[in-house]
């Protein structure tokens, strides 16, 4: 076993940040108690400013979660019964979650094998899907997966082609940048998530839309309050309750102050993991012009690799490790009912039972990379993870 400089290891430390600026969080969750505006208080504002000024995107909606945020572009954009949404099938539920709430199909699309983010030779099987299924394609929910921004020069083409909205669900990939350009800044809308465990998270849930359409920024604070019109008994729509609340927005702007440091931390963390396990395992890949925030540092095995056994020979020597997925979304029970693209999605089939994420958080130290490092490859050589 390891010296204590190096155990324990957590797959998300939040207790570290906490020591860095837990005073500035207390202080500010004080002030909030003090004031007593606890919905959409001054702190909801100024937390919208400052996710505008780091994102460069004209309007940033605070709101109670990732999913929602989700949802509100999805009442926006007006989807209904009839309509065909295309989205990855490797990804959390709440991607697709959304478009059955309102009715609309989703269509599973594949992945890249190198990104793990939406193949667009799939998003283009998909629409031939809908047509034979006389679904009216409306648009795509791309996913910025494990952080990593997805190819939008092809996805934004293939939309503007076949006249398709885009919702970036960059609920992992917040402050992620493809060719300069921050999501936000990408698509009809972009969304994000706040939950705890994510690169940038709150106390509890929280989530944000983005978008640098005027009308559509007024129609998502009206959804998220209850559909309201001049004020909140004034009500011009069927909407949500689905605002930030202020204590939260008030910890995520203390949190917010030192994200860009965090992400750059994230970035060392990953460049430090793959020079050391690139000769042992497919690491991840990060295409030319691309940041990444690394919600995740997602190894791909070998096939035959024996994940459950690696994972448990990782845990004896107190690292842990999670599997981001296990199971695509059309073969879940929820979501097995839905098409998926063209003639099925075998990369993410073969990717499900192949990935395993190591733990990523921006204070772990060279010392614990080390370590993980070592004990990984060991436990590849094991006979009981190696290949068969
Ligand atoms: C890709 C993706 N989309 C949406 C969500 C939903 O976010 P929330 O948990 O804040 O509702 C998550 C959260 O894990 C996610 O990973």
């Amino acid at each position: 076993m390891a010296d204590s400089n190096i155990l324990p290891i957590e797959f998300v430390d939040l207790k570290k940040q906490r020591a860095r600026i837990g005073d500035k969080i207390d202080a500010a969750i004080q002030k909030v108690l003090s004031h007593g505006q606890f919905i959409l208080g001054p702190e909801v504002k100024q937390f919208e400013d400052a996710m505008k000024q780091f994102t460069g995107v004209k309007h940033a909606i605070a709101c109670s979660n990732g999913t929602d945020a989700i949802a509100l572009c999805l009442m926006a954009l007006k989807v209904r019964p009839g309509d065909a949404i295309l989205c990855p099938s490797f990804t959390f539920a709440a991607t697709a979650e959304v478009v059955a709430w309102l009715g609309a199909t989703a269509i599973f699309c594949d992945i890249d094998a190198d990104t793990f983010n939406i193949s667009p030779a799939s998003i283009k099987a998909g629409l031939e899907t809908a047509k034979q299924k006389n679904l009216k394609a409306v648009g795509v929910i791309s996913v910025d997966l494990f952080g990593l921004p997805c190819d939008y020069d092809a996805v934004e083409t293939l939309c503007k082609e076949n006249g398709l909205w885009l919702i970036c669900d960059s609920a992992q990939g917040f402050g992620c940048a493809y060719k300069g350009r921050k999501t936000g800044m990408i698509g009809t809308f972009a969304t994000t998530s706040f939950f705890p465990a994510k690169p940038l998270g709150c106390y509890g849930d929280g989530g944000a839309v983005f978008t640098n359409d005027d009308e559509m920024a007024t129609l998502l604070q009206s959804l998220r309050f209850h559909g309201k019109g001049s004020d909140k008994y004034d009500n011009v729509r069927i909407g949500m309750n689905a605002r930030l609340d202020t204590l939260q927005a008030a910890i995520l702007l203390e949190k917010i102050a030192v994200y860009a440091d965090e992400i750059e931390a994230r970035n060392k963390v990953a460049a430090a993991y793959t020079a050391r396990l690139q000769d042992a395992v497919k690491t991840p890949f990060v295409p030319a012009d691309c940041t990444s925030v690394w919600a995740q540092y997602t190894l791909t095995l070998p096939e035959g690799t024996d994940r459950n056994a690696l994972a448990a020979a990782l845990k004896d020597k107190g690292i842990p490790t999670a599997v981001y997925y296990p199971k695509p979304l059309h073969q879940q029970t929820a979501y097995n009912r839905y098409p998926v693209a063209g003639n099925g999605v075998p990369v993410c089939e073969n990717l499900a039972g192949r990935v395993i994420s190591l733990p990523m958080h921006p204070y772990l130290t060279d010392a614990q990379i080390d370590y993980i490092c070592t004990e990984f490859k060991a436990a590849m050589k094991a006979p009981q993870a190696a290949a068969a």
